[in-house]
């Protein structure tokens, strides 16, 4: 197959291009803008006879439309992805999020091409912490943050191209995923790098919050699953019951560093923080037989904490900007 992939130079999609061409034939294009989160770096060492690169827009309709026919099927990751961003500038969401989905749906009704769509369990909103509900596929979407309420707004344009289109598409919900080649912004590398840097790691509120940790290759392999064998239309919530609360991870990530478990900051909260998300999976794993291969999740941080440790290259770049921000913050 020939596939393309939007955002592939972002954290998901670059694991996901490193996954594809590892454990299958087909070759791939990505199709990435290079925003601030993109990095060509995160695709080095793929080979170039499996792997090719265009820097381009998925708003550009005339860009997607060439690109798509030349394509089996595409899978979507490109997006803002960070809620604190946006939380300070919302703008770039609903271009990227809305329009951008839009342009590559258009673009599949038109191609006929074969589409997966990459979202988020933010679309759900959030759960309190003795619930011991879940989210399935029925969960009645509610979203708390400009950047969640672009991803629901997102999936429900993606449910209208099915309905009206007829276009071929399925959908992926997944939780929180961790690994090699995230963005400094986010909670796990910013705290691990911190500590590289000798800075006091920084937890929002109390540190409560729950979060469903997956790794980003268990998801990579959950979207190829879908991407063969899932049925056009339908939605599958990717987890690997991973849940645990902001305070464990960082007492952990600190403990795992060699360093004093309480040697962490309390900073300013997170406006609309959603309090905790959980993945009820049975779907994809009964219906398509798939299994997450990352069960341990401290071994699976260990190994993270490893590959910043001798990637600073990689992410040094980026941190200086990134702690400024977070600074005008107060966190
Ligand atoms: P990321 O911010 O690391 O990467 C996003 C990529 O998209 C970057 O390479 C960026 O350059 C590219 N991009 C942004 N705007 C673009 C545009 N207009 N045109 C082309 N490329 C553009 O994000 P991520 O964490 O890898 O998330 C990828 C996808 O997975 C997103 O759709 C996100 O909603 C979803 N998701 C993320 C998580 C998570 O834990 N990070 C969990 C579930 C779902
Ligand atoms: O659930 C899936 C979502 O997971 C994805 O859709 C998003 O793209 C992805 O960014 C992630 O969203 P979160 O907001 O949960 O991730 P983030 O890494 O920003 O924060 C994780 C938790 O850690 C959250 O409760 C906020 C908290 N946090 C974050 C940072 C950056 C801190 O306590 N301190 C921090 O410094």
């Amino acid at each position: 197959m020939k596939l393309l992939v939007t955002g592939g130079a972002g954290f998901i999609g670059s694991n996901f291009v490193h996954h594809v061409v590892e454990h299958t034939d087909h070759r791939v294009t990505v199709l990435d803008a290079l925003t601030y989160a993109g990095n060509r770096a995160s695709l080095a060492g793929l080979p170039a006879d499996r792997v090719a690169f265009v820097h381009g827009d998925i708003t550009d309709a005339a860009l997607v439309d060439g690109l798509f026919a030349e394509t089996d099927a595409v899978v979507h990751y490109a997006a803002e992805s960070h809620n604190d961003n946006s939380l300070d500038d919302p703008r770039p969401f609903l271009e990227t999020n809305i329009v951008g989905t839009y342009t590559l749906l258009e673009a599949a009704r038109r191609r006929d091409v074969r589409f997966h769509h990459i979202s988020t369990d933010e679309v759900y909103g959030d759960l309190e912490l003795d619930d011991p509900a879940r989210f399935t596929e029925t969960t009645p979407y509610n979203p708390s943050s400009p950047y969640s309420s672009t991803k629901a707004g997102s999936d429900l344009l993606v449910r209208a191209w099915v309905r009206s289109f007829g276009v071929q598409v399925t959908i992926s919900n997944c939780s929180n995923n961790y690994g090699p080649y995230q963005h400094v912004e986010k909670f796990i590398p910013r705290q691990i790098t911190n500590i590289i840097r000798g800075i006091r790691p920084r937890l929002y509120g109390a540190g409560q919050n729950v979060r469903d940790w997956i790794h980003a290759d268990d998801h990579s392999s959950a979207v190829l699953t879908i991407l063969e064998k899932g049925r056009i239309g339908e939605t599958y919530l990717i987890g690997a019951d991973g849940e645990r609360n902001n305070k464990h991870v960082v007492e952990l990530i600190l403990s795992l560093m060699g360093q004093d478990p309480d040697a962490y900051d309390h900073v300013a909260d997170r406006a609309g923080h959603d309090l905790r998300y959980a993945i009820d999976s049975s779907k994809l794993r009964t219906e398509l037989g798939w299994e997450p291969q990352f069960a341990d999740f401290e071994a699976g941080l260990a190994a993270t904490i490893d590959w910043y440790r001798e990637n600073e290259s990689w992410w040094a770049p980026a941190k200086d900007a990134t702690e400024a921000f977070y600074a005008r913050k107060g966190q």
